[in-house]
């Protein structure tokens, strides 16, 4: 099919209807979703409801292989998401300051699938405050917001949102200390999300110092002690102690020999479209 062809189609389906209208062509979101899921090499992958817009087909997303779990927008949308059954694991990406949303969290069954982020004591008092006044309020699980924006010379360089007071591995420590001590609250996990690099790939088109600096990011230099792996293999490495001035991982194991091809799809090209049937 090509995108000439697929657009006669739509418009002989939707002939019917009056504008304004969404088209969603479900066999190009699936093969969308299955490269996406193939990409993600096991890792389940979150789906944003920001992004969707539409219940229905965050669940079809969530039925498939390698999808977990809501990113949601807003409390509110994430108490009727859960209330729905949609997901028991609802995760509202931005810290909420929604007094009475909170308050219904705290007294709703349904809510025990929803992680609120936070990301300073003066937010947690807020929450506290903002469940006081419910009769027997669940703990809410809460998730710390990791500020991961680009910081090179010392500050004076920034690439990315100010996300987060959260920056250090000290600031997460104090922070989830202070969850700790607090009985309505439960820490459920730490979000980090680099923005900055959303979307971008490693050559963009034009920007050559921004590509550069993106790569530089994203290398890392690992030990591999056997001399076991090879170029092109794909690895997964975990953080140890500095083993030289530059080397702070080792190699822990093959993800994917280097010769065998990763077919990498642009969910965005007209090809990736077409290969729905
Ligand atoms: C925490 C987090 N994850 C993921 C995303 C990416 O959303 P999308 O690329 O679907 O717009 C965002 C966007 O702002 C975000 O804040």
């Amino acid at each position: 099919m090509t995108p000439a062809s697929d657009l006669r189609r739509y418009n002989t389906a939707t002939a019917h209807l009056e504008p304004p209208f969404a088209v969603l062509d479900l066999a190009a979101m699936r093969a969308n979703a299955e490269s996406m899921a193939r990409r993600a090499a096991g890792k389940p992958i979150r789906v944003a409801s920001k992004s969707v817009r539409c219940r229905g087909v965050i669940s079809r997303v969530l039925a498939m292989d390698g999808f977990r779990g809501i990113m949601a927008y807003t409390l509110p949308e994430a108490l009727w998401l859960a209330g729905s059954r949609s997901s028991d694991d609802i995760l509202v990406a931005y810290p909420t300051a929604d007094s009475g949303a909170l308050g219904r969290l705290a007294g709703d069954a349904a809510a025990a699938a929803i992680t609120v982020m936070v990301d300073c004591p003066e937010h947690l008092d807020l929450i506290e405050k903002a469940i006081a006044g419910t009769a027997e309020p669940r703990p809410i699980r809460v998730c710390i917001d990791i500020d991961t924006s680009y910081i090179a010379l010392g500050g004076r360089i920034r690439v990315g949102a100010r996300r987060s007071p959260v920056r250090t591995p000290a600031d997460a420590a104090a922070l989830a200390r202070d969850i700790a001590g607090r009985p309505g609250l439960r820490l459920a996990g730490l979000m980090a999300y680099e923005g900055q690099i959303a979307g971008v790939g490693d050559n963009p088109a034009g920007r050559p110092l921004y590509g550069r600096a993106i790569r530089r990011t994203h290398k890392f230099k690992a030990h591999d002690p056997a001399n076991r792996y090879h170029v092109g293999d794909r690895v997964e490495i975990r953080e140890s102690r500095p083993l030289s001035r530059e080397k702070r991982w080792v190699v822990s194991k093959l993800v994917k020999s280097g010769h065998e091809e990763i077919p990498i799809v642009d969910p965005t090209a007209p090809e990736a479209r077409t290969t729905a049937s």
